[in-house]
């Protein structure tokens, strides 16, 4: 480095498309496709046609009269008009322009100009994925259905006690920001990975945004599981007690964040980072709690105001993880980057990506897929620990 290295000379460098790109084809999205994704609330599923993006796709939710959700290709198979516009009956959704009817699976039930009503109908399908709904939300499958694995259970969201109940939230909880997130998903889901950034931005930087024991610097061990990368951050505290805290990723999206409040014990929120498209994402989270509030007490306030008040000047002063993530661009310039010691879970992460796009592209499955139903129970280990 000479003082001549000035920016006049400087290039940007360009995104990683491999890890950071969602669209059908593309290498991570193909790794992406061959889990289920949850894609709605199930009360978003309705007689009303709603337009989804999923990983790059649009598709038409809708839930018959008769109670099944559907998700549909939104361009009629006849000639195109979109089942955005059409009238949900009984067992499907009926085009609003020459009436054909199709059911949740595709199959075209009407064809009402048609003489006779359509006898060579069942040769037409209109392009459909499957879907399921468990714990408040629907799930879709958008990859090779020769290969769809069982939609899994989780341990930590199974068996309820008595007056507990499950949420199930779209509204971007983790995100720190608004409910649609508007900057690629990874660099979301690798922040789940960097926990040198907590006594930093939330504490050092912005004030205490969560609890006092968050700031400070932890020791942290990262590992690979089957499943993904967990790092464990050990914090002694002022009474001597040691705070182990517990956090992870799993393939192919799903952050295993412990409340950074504290609260003891194994997590009780999981979340799904779900693309919508290579520049914008949801955050879709299960809490088991007894108090239907639980997650929207979670979220941080600063100096009092809920984020969507900030000034510009109340950003500057006290940022959180949305300020940090979208400000590292829309899709961030990978290629600009300076990875250090404290970055090897996000590295870690990033080679295990890599690993699985080669394995899905040379027809192997990646981690974590269940097809057996005695392995449906996936076993979560994250959260905060207090050892003596
Ligand atoms: S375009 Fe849908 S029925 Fe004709
Ligand atoms: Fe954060």
């Amino acid at each position: 480095m000479t003082d001549t290295d000035t920016a006049y000379g400087f290039r940007p460098g360009q995104p990683n498309r491999d890890l950071t790109g969602v669209g059908r084809g593309t290498p991570y999205g193909e790794v992406l496709r061959r889990y289920w994704q949850p894609v709605a609330l199930s009360a978003d599923a309705t007689t009303t046609p709603r337009r989804l993006l999923v990983l790059g796709e649009e598709l038409i939710l809708f839930r018959t009269r008769s109670g099944t959700p559907g998700l549909l290709y939104p361009r009629c198979a006849h000639r195109g008009a979109s089942l955005f516009y059409g009238g949900v009956e009984d067992e499907g959704i009926r085009c609003c322009y020459h009436g054909w009817v199709f059911d949740p699976s595709g199959h075209c039930l009407e064809q009402p100009c048609e003489p006779e009503g359509g006898p060579h109908r069942d040769r037409i399908r209109q392009p459909w994925y499957p879907v399921q709904e468990r714990y408040g939300f629907v799930w879709a499958y958008l990859g090779d259905p020769e290969r769809k694995p069982l939609l899994p259970r989780y341990d930590v969201l199974e068996d309820l006690g008595e007056g507990e109940l499950l949420i199930a939230d779209d509204s971007g909880v983790g995100g720190g920001g608004p409910k649609l997130l508007d900057f690629n998903w990874l660099q979301h889901w690798e922040n789940v990975l960097d926990p040198f950034h907590v006594p930093i931005l939330h504490a050092r930087f912005s004030g205490f945004q969560f609890v006092r024991e968050m700031a400070l610097m932890p020791e942290v061990r990262f590992e690979y599981t089957d499943r993904g990368v967990r790092s464990t951050q050990l914090r002694t505290l002022d009474d001597g007690r040691r705070l182990r805290r517990v956090t992870e990723v799993m393939f192919p999206n799903l952050r295993v964040v412990a409340s950074p409040r504290l609260a003891a014990g194994r997590t009780d929120i999981l979340g799904w980072v779900v693309p919508r498209d290579d520049e914008s994402f949801h955050i879709f989270t299960l809490a088991r709690a007894t108090d239907p509030d639980y997650l929207r007490r979670l979220r941080s306030t600063h100096d009092g105001k809920p984020w969507a008040e900030l000034t510009d000047a109340e950003h500057q002063r006290m940022p959180g993880d949305y300020e940090a993530q979208k400000s590292q661009g829309t899709v961030t310039l990978h290629g600009d980057d300076h990875l250090t010691t404290t970055d090897q879970g996000v590295a870690m992460l990033r080679r295990m990506m890599a690993k699985q796009i080669s394995r899905v592209a040379d027809g192997g499955d990646p981690p974590g897929l269940v097809f057996d139903d005695r392995d449906v129970v996936v076993a979560i280990t994250g959260g905060n620990f207090l050892d003596d």
